[in-house]
């Protein structure tokens, strides 16, 4: 089945068939290799420094060689275009990959350790429990709306030893001295008191998305440090590591600032218009939206209000009991 079957059109827009609670679309303009998708995960590898943060390196590597007839697995939970994962699989062949998502992306060239299983992680991943080594969860936990049982699902697949990363964006928007911006209120001169309407949009979608409040990253943290099959021991815990992406703007001492900086803006661009279906498709003025897009496309534009958008990689390991 071709990724065009697997989708029901929504103003314009491809989303899934398996979950309503999954917001964003999931056609070619989001998946393909070239597209949104694919730019997010340059700049995650830009922010972190690779696939995975430097500091999981050795642990990376422990886990993942095979020490007998038994291959190591990794499951990238919520894999969305795959670009993770094939880059993951291509850099390791002797190990199995699995990329789980609502949909496959049928345009990906994945190599032979590779593969692709369709389903709802809420369903609980019964074949997947305490089943792999490394388990990679990025920019999903954030879509769901008991997050706090997602995380236990998706933390429920590693192996006792294995480690979890976790990673995730944040709707919260930060100014150049990293203190939070408020949201944009209609009709107010908003320039005047540094109000984002970027961070306005991210409050629309909040409210969209997660009708039962915000699941922050600082929430998730603890509830993998208060959950007795994580061990707290094992290189420094969990572990939870915080970035600033800079938005049309290189940031202050940001490495690779002016590329970030270019790609943020293109990316709050398309995610902005990946948004718009489920905001027009939930009743929203079609005019007062695009009133929003043309907005947030004005802040970046003018370059007055600089500003941050956070991301957060999280990791844990699996303890084994004796
Ligand atoms: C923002 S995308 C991120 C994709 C990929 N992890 C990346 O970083 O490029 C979120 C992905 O999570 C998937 N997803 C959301 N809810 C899901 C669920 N309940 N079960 C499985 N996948 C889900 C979506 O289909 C989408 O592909």
């Amino acid at each position: 089945m071709g990724i065009a079957q697997q989708l029901k059109i929504l103003h314009g827009r491809g989303r899934n068939t398996v979950s309503e609670v999954y917001k964003l679309p999931a056609d070619l303009s989001e998946m393909d290799f070239t597209k949104r998708l694919a730019l997010q995960h340059r700049m995650w590898k830009l922010l972190v420094g690779g696939l995975y943060p430097p500091d999981l390196a050795e642990a990376v590597a422990q886990l993942l060689k095979r020490e007998d007839d038994a291959r190591p697995k990794v499951l990238d939970v919520g894999s969305g275009s795959g670009i993770w994962i094939v880059e993951m699989a291509q850099a390791n062949p002797e190990v199995d990959f699995i990329g789980f998502d609502l949909v496959k992306n049928e345009a990906i060239v994945a190599p032979p350790n590779c593969r692709f299983i369709i389903g709802d992680l809420t369903g609980g991943l019964p074949d997947f429990q305490a089943a792999f080594d490394i388990v990679h969860a990025r920019s999903v936990v954030g879509h769901l709306l008991d997050p706090t049982e997602g995380l236990r699902i998706i933390a429920g697949c590693v192996k006792p030893g294995g480690l979890l990363v976790l990673a995730d964006g944040d709707l919260r928007v930060y100014n150049s001295q990293k203190h939070l911006l408020h949201a944009a209120v209609d009709g107010e001169d908003n320039a005047a008191t540094d109000r984002c309407w970027f961070a306005r949009w991210a409050k629309e979608w909040t409210s969209q998305t997660c009708p039962d409040g915000y699941f922050p990253i600082e929430d998730r943290v603890e509830q993998l440090k208060q959950d007795s099959g994580i061990d707290l021991e094992k290189a420094g815990g969990v572990v939870h590591r915080q970035y600033f992406a800079p938005v049309n703007w290189p940031g202050e001492g940001v490495e690779h600032g002016e590329e970030l900086g270019g790609i943020m803006k293109l990316n709050l661009t398309r995610f902005v218009d990946a948004c718009k279906p489920s905001f027009l498709a939930s009743g929203y003025d079609p005019e007062i939206v695009e009133r929003w897009i043309s907005e947030i496309q004005n802040e970046m534009e003018d370059g007055k209000l600089r500003y941050y958008c956070p991301w957060h990689v999280v990791s844990a390991f699996r303890r084994i009991y004796p």
